[in-house]
């Protein structure tokens, strides 16, 4: 499975990741632990833990999506189960980061884009998305909106980084019929 977008004359192409993709992803992520305000994670996981997440997030049957410009990873995006206790089956829980030299040029939505339409193809009824630092992170909102989430709620001062408190903002949107119907 594979999508191609036009960007700036260039292409960016969507598709699954493999294994051998973790180092990329590792490394696009360790410059969001180290210096972003998004991810509340403070140690920027090995590539081993990398694959390991991975790994976790296939056996769920749910995307791990990879945006690649030239060649070169550029965003990722995955879906996971939001909670693991039984009821919380129908709502997953959506990632995503792009390098920090390429937001704001449209790779962003084209994960999302993509990433959606494939959740659409499961079971699950709701998108979450908790937007660390949110209201100060009006990229991760931006996108997020117009890709149908709504805001759901915020919690204030749950995270500590970088020498201040953090709120989380939770948005989320329903998939395919949300709760308009029941699940069979
Ligand atoms: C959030 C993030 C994934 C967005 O990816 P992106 O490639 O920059 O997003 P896009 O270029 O596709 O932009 C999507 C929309 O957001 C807007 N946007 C992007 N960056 C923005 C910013 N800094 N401020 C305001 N709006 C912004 C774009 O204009 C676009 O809206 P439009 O089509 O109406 O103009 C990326 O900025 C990122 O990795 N940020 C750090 C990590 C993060 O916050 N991850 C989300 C955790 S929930």
């Amino acid at each position: 499975m594979s999508a191609v977008d036009v960007f700036y004359g260039a292409e960016v192409e969507i598709r699954e990741a493999n294994p051998d993709d973790a180092e990329a992803i590792s490394a696009l992520y360790a410059w969001h632990v180290l210096n972003g305000r998004a991810s509340f994670e403070e140690v920027p996981p090995t590539v081993d833990e990398m694959r390991e997440r991975m790994q976790l997030v296939e056996k769920q049957g749910l995307p791990w999506l990879v945006a690649l410009y030239r060649g070169i990873i550029v965003g990722y995006t995955y879906a996971n189960l939001y909670r693991p206790r039984p009821a919380y089956r129908y709502t997953i829980e959506e990632s995503i980061y792009v390098d920090a030299s390429m937001t704001g040029r449209g790779v962003g939505s084209s994960l999302m884009t993509r990433l959606i339409e494939l959740c659409e193809k499961g079971p699950w009824r709701q998108m979450v998305a908790v937007i660390g630092d949110g209201n100060n992170n009006s990229g991760s909102l931006r996108l997020h909106k117009k890709h149908g989430f709504e805001v759901a709620g915020q919690l204030r001062s749950v995270g500590y980084k970088l020498g201040d408190w953090r709120d989380t903002l939770i948005v989320q949107r329903p998939l395919n019929d949300g709760d308009w119907t029941l699940p069979e």
